[in-house]
């Protein structure tokens, strides 16, 4: 267990400690340089990146950190990079390496370093570890923050700069190539630029990122809860891919550039020639859009009820139209509907890829500890099995660390 959670300079600097330390154990180096990127819970706008429209995640205080020094004189001309949690290494030629040559976790690795050869950037060798407290397969993102991470600790390492959506392009190009998962840009957008202040609205058309603060007032009052199932959700394993390509048949047969460009009224005319399954498909993404942009507005305002009904709308979208939901989830956001605005509950919702991972619920502070008893007792008593309930604190995209951090 690493110490992040008790750590008083909080989880992140508790991590760069865990991170330094295993550089110094593992290849028996201080680091020269440290990155950390964070993981983001995705509030609305669900499937809704790779069809051109809107989303609104939050990067969260749970990352991936990477500390690296140079390498040993002896040590060719190779990127070799230790993970703390999988207890496994990986030499990554600096010059680039044939994709499929690694083990999958590496790939993500080996695709954002790919990106910077492909850029011309000289990148010299170097050892790495890798100290994470993002739960794998959760929904949470660890895949982008590992991708972003690595492409942090290359800016260092290189010393170049990229631009935002650049570093965001890099990565979001090493899952699609390297990872084998088609995925939009949302997580890795969130990653790169997320914000203190709360949520971000992403237009993942032109990629335009605006931030959307809470009124003071209820900065404290109100709160996003996280439940991780525990159900393991794997987007590379083809339904998040088959998701996309019936979004892609649905607008090319109503002629449109994206579903992005589609109103719920055009697809309930265009009903007998979509047939069931796609008009279901595009109708999720018509709807989910319109309550992505109206939720951004209620949060503003601080209209918690407005937002919290956007949420079950948008559960019940991805429930019976665009189905990446599980039943294990399903009992999440009832129980937490169950509890209701009495309880403290304004809205739940399924978040991330989907088939299974977290629930992410909009609740009241004052009673986020009896909201997260009562799940986790509903959930167990459900299924059997264990579940894992934190609050969501907003956090700044992906930076270089002072490498003297965590060194007490
Ligand atoms: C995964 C993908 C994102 C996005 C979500 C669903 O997290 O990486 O690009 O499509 O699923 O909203």
């Amino acid at each position: 267990m690493s110490a992040s959670a008790k750590d008083p300079a909080g989880p992140l600097a508790a991590l760069a400690r865990d991170a330094r330390r295993g550089l110094a154990e593992r290849f028996g180096i201080p680091a020269r340089w440290i990155a950390a990127a964070p993981g983001r819970v995705n509030v609305i706008g669900e499937h809704t990146d790779y069809n051109e429209g809107f989303v609104l995640p939050m990067a969260i205080d749970k990352h991936v950190v990477l500390a690296a020094g140079p390498a040993a004189p002896e040590g060719g001309e190779a990127a070799e990079i230790w993970s703390e949690s999988l207890a496994a290494s990986v030499r990554l030629p600096v010059h680039g390496s044939p994709k499929g040559s690694v083990p999958h976790w590496a790939s993500y690795l080996q695709g954002v370093l790919a990106g910077f050869v492909e850029r011309g950037v000289a990148v010299p060798p170097f050892r790495a570890v890798i100290a994470s407290d993002i739960p794998l397969g959760a929904g949470l993102s660890s895949s982008a923050a590992l991708e972003v991470a690595m492409a942090t600790l290359l800016e260092g390492v290189t010393n170049t700069r990229l631009a935002p959506r650049d570093k965001a392009r890099i990565a979001r190009q090493a899952e699609h190539a390297y990872a084998g998962v088609p995925c939009g840009i949302m997580d890795q957008l969130a990653s790169v630029m997320g914000q203190e202040t709360g949520p971000v609205l992403i237009d993942c058309r032109d990629e335009s990122v605006t931030p959307v603060a809470m009124p003071a007032s209820s900065q404290e009052s109100t709160v996003l809860l996280i439940c991780d199932s525990h159900v393991k959700h794997s987007l590379g394993e083809g339904a998040y891919a088959r998701r996309r390509a019936e979004c892609e048949e649905a607008a090319r047969l109503l002629g449109a550039r994206s579903l992005r460009d589609v109103t719920p009224a055009q697809i309930a005319a265009a009903e007998a020639q979509l047939g069931p399954l796609l008009t279901k498909r595009a109708r999720h993404m018509a709807t989910e859009n319109e309550r992505t942009v109206t939720i951004a507005e209620a949060l503003r305002r601080g209209d918690f009820e407005r937002a919290g009904a956007l949420m079950y709308a948008s559960h019940r979208s991805l429930r019976d139209d665009y189905e990446v939901s599980v039943a294990e989830i399903d009992l999440l956001v009832d129980l937490a509907a169950k509890l209701g605005l009495e309880g403290g509950v304004y809205g739940s919702r399924i978040t991330g890829g989907g088939f299974g991972g977290c629930t992410v619920s909009l609740v009241k502070a004052k009673d986020v500890d009896a909201i997260a008893r009562h799940l986790t007792d509903g959930y167990e008593r459900g299924t059997k099995k264990a579940l894992g309930a934190f609050v969501a604190r907003p956090t700044a995209g992906a930076h270089l660390l002072d490498p003297a951090q965590g060194t007490s």
